[in-house]
């Protein structure tokens, strides 16, 4: 294949023949990667289907039951993450899964399969009877167990930097699937009628600034003074950093981090005096996302480390997350920095230390 066609596949190209142009990225690749993230798209169409129906067929609404970080679980969650799972097992290149709807891991048997894979398999569950857009969130490793037996809870505790693949699908006014293995994030649009994603957003770029801040304001008092001053800063008049900004939240992460991968913007949801680690999971929402901006030019953290190299401990670990475009991020940091520095200073600093 000659380089430029590596590179640059046309806007155009299907998800199918895009995965097996990009497979050649890899050394040594057998392919079995690819056929991974087919298996993932395959299921997401099902999924995209199930979802346009839930108006029509009643089919969402509450469950009855609660999911282990003790939500309350939609129906569409519990059919999303059936249909990932099946997929992923029928697939046979995945040992091991880990999901948001499952308290624990879940064998697939599939024990010669070289992958884990962590899910959110529906993002932003309880906008689904608003008929808002929604998402599912994945991330790819390759396996630290042996092969030829159990995958384990070990092999999702390889940190963020070993991810080999990552991405999201969003359902929203368009069905898009937008995916990254280390080489650049691109998007594809959903074409109903003929069944195929076509490459529609080759190459994202998030802008260095913006003009989007995107964050539950209505939980402000329960934040930190570093977020409410940066919360400030965003609501200042400056022309050279466009602010004021503009606050967008749709609260389905996947869909407020999309929107800003494409305008330019930060997305926080930062500690608060009731969720003391953040509400999102490192695993499957902050992880996969931070791999994807990085790749996009932006950037990730908690507020002081960079998201990828956090060392999970445990499956549904939560973590505070800031993430979008660049500048955005480090000034986010700097206000958390500064103000809760002042803070936890023994002695109050003087007006000339505080400059
Ligand atoms: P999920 O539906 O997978 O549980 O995720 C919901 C998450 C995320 O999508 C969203 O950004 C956030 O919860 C919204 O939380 P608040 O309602 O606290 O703002
Ligand atoms: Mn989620
Ligand atoms: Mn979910």
């Amino acid at each position: 294949m000659a380089d430029f066609d590596k590179l640059a596949a046309p806007v155009g190209t299907t998800l199918d023949r895009f995965i097996m142009m990009r497979q050649q990225d890899f050394l040594y690749a057998t392919g079995e990667l690819s056929q991974l993230l087919r298996d993932i798209a395959l299921a997401t169409k099902i999924v995209n289907r199930e979802i346009n129906r839930a108006g029509l067929i009643n089919i969402s609404g509450t469950y009855g039951a609660i999911n282990v970080q003790g939500e309350e679980q939609q129906k569409m969650d519990v059919i999303a993450n059936i249909r990932f799972i099946r997929a992923l097992k029928n697939g046979g290149e995945t040992c091991v899964i880990a999901s948001e709807e499952n308290d624990t891991i879940i064998d697939t048997e599939k024990y010669q399969g070289r992958y884990v894979v962590a899910i959110d398999p529906l993002d932003g569950s309880s906008n689904i009877d608003v008929n808002v857009s929604v998402g599912t969130i994945f991330s790819i490793y390759r396996r630290m167990s042996p092969i030829n037996t159990p995958g384990t809870i070990e092999d999702f505790m390889q940190g963020g930097t070993q991810q080999v693949a990552a991405g999201y699908i969003i359902f929203g006014s368009s069905t898009m699937f937008v995916y990254t293995t280390g080489h650049g994030v691109n998007g594809f649009t959903y074409e109903h009628s003929l069944g195929e994603f076509f490459l529609s957003h080759p190459n994202m770029k998030i802008k260095d600034a913006g003009k989007i801040y995107s964050i539950n304001e209505g939980l402000a008092m329960e934040m930190t003074e570093g977020v409410k001053a940066y919360l400030d800063y965003c609501k200042e008049t400056d022309k050279e950093t466009y602010r004021p900004y503009s606050c967008r939240y749709i609260g389905s992460l996947v869909a407020d981090f999309h929107r800003n991968l494409l305008k330019g913007g930060i997305y926080i949801y930062p500690a608060t005096k009731k969720l003391k680690t953040g509400k999102l999971r490192l695993l499957y929402e902050a992880f996969p996302l931070s791999f994807i901006i990085e790749q996009a030019g932006g950037k990730a953290s908690d507020g002081i480390n960079r998201m990828l190299e956090i060392k999970p401990t445990t499956l549904h670990q939560r973590t505070p997350l800031y993430i979008g475009s660049k500048t955005m991020v480090e000034k986010a940091e700097e206000m958390l920095r500064i103000h809760e520095a002042v803070k936890t200073s023994p002695q109050p600093l003087s007006k000339v230390e505080r400059g």
